[in-house]
């Protein structure tokens, strides 16, 4: 079996952290979804995976290159414009010829990985298998109406009136009939060529669609608060451990990581939480569902729930942080300079709340 994740489109519900990013790169648990979902892909037993890329492919390119670090050989398929799943499919056909593969989008993360999946579908013989999963909130995704025998009926992308609370999650199997289905199909009224229209002609053509539902937690980590939630559920699975270095003034308790290269000085840490390589804590207190990515300085300064991204400063803020996302090398401070206001540099789009 092949692989294919999906890494073009545009990180818009991301917005502002993903203004220039690729929103796959985004780090939970200090690693970027889109690793996360190559290290799912080869657990699973699958060397060769396709990256479909788009505007931010040469950011892709330079986080994944050739995949040897990860044991895995990648090919990199180049999307002009984010035309829609089904469109990435139908660009894929020469890298997937006639295998059967497993396509993951690259901003999901799910829980308990997807070996099992893997392997039932590689040992069956059916053309394709889905994933669904109850959300609360079915209107935002593709969702899926099962009959009495617990086969799939129907499948609508983002219904209005949704029939069922199923919703589609970012990971399908298929065998190679999913081309005639990508041809087939007319794009959306977003303009998409969708893949849940490609997996409905597959289940009208009398084609054999499996539907899974999976019963554990799965993240679709495409809004802010999405992340955070992604964050909280990876951090609490993590086995910790401390490779850095933490000074005798510190307390740190069993559940906190502290990566190599980074320091705890004077510091309170309260897990689940993970400081990243060549990070800095001092004098300061972090607090349980946080990530502080790498070659960050966190000073004088409390923060619980968030997450850091790489290359920021945290100095001397007199209140505690909570429930946010920190982009990279972002700088926030008090100043010593009157008049005692806030000053700020916001990127369009930032969303900050004061006392
Ligand atoms: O997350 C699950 C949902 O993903 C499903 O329930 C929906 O049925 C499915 O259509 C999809 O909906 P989204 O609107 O969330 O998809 P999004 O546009 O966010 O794209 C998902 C990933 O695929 C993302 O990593 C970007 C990538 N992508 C997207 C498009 C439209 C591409 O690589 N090329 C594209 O043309």
């Amino acid at each position: 079996m092949k692989g294919l994740i999906l890494s073009g489109g545009k990180g818009t519900r991301l917005y502002p952290i993903t203004y220039n990013r690729a929103k796959q790169l985004v780090p939970v648990a200090n690693k970027p979804v889109l690793i996360r979902v190559i290290e799912a892909i080869k657990e699973a037993g699958i060397n060769e995976i396709g990256i479909v890329i788009g505007d931010t492919g040469d950011e892709i390119r330079h986080a994944v290159g050739a995949g040897r670090r990860w044991g895995v050989d990648v090919t990199y398929i180049e999307q002009d414009a984010p035309l829609g799943l089904a469109h990435a499919v139908k660009i894929s056909q020469d890298f997937l010829g006639d295998d059967r593969f497993v396509m993951f989008l690259g901003d999901n993360v799910i829980e308990g990985g997807i070996s099992q999946l893997i392997s039932e579908f590689a040992e069956s013989e059916w053309n394709s298998q889905i994933v669904l999963t109850e959300v609360d909130e079915p209107q935002h995704y593709g969702v899926a109406e099962l009959g009495d025998d617990r086969q799939i009926v129907r499948l609508v992308e983002k219904p209005r009136h949704p029939v069922s609370n199923l919703a589609l999650v970012g990971i399908y199997m298929f065998d190679h009939h999913v081309f005639e289905a990508v041809h087939a199909i007319q794009p959306s009224w977003r303009g998409e060529l969708e893949i849940t229209d490609a997996i409905q002609w597959l289940v009208d053509n009398d084609y054999r669609v499996h539907p899974y539902v999976h019963r554990g937690w799965w993240i679709d980590t495409g809004k802010p608060i999405d992340m955070l939630d992604a964050n909280n559920r990876v951090l609490a699975e993590l086995t910790h451990k401390v490779e850095g270095y933490v000074d005798r003034s510190s307390r740190i308790d069993h559940l906190v990581t502290v990566e190599a290269g980074a320091e705890v000085i004077n510091s309170v840490i309260r897990g689940p939480a993970i400081i990243g390589e060549d990070s800095r804590i001092v004098n300061s207190y972090v607090g349980p569902f946080t990530s502080i990515y790498h070659d960050t300085l966190i000073e004088d300064s409390e923060i619980e729930h968030s997450i850091v991204m790489d290359h920021s400063k945290i100095i001397g803020v007199p209140h505690r942080i909570e429930d946010s996302i920190i982009g990279r090398a972002v700088e926030v401070g008090s100043s010593p300079i009157k008049p005692k206001a806030y000053k700020m540099t916001l990127g369009d789009h930032s969303k900050i709340g004061v006392l």
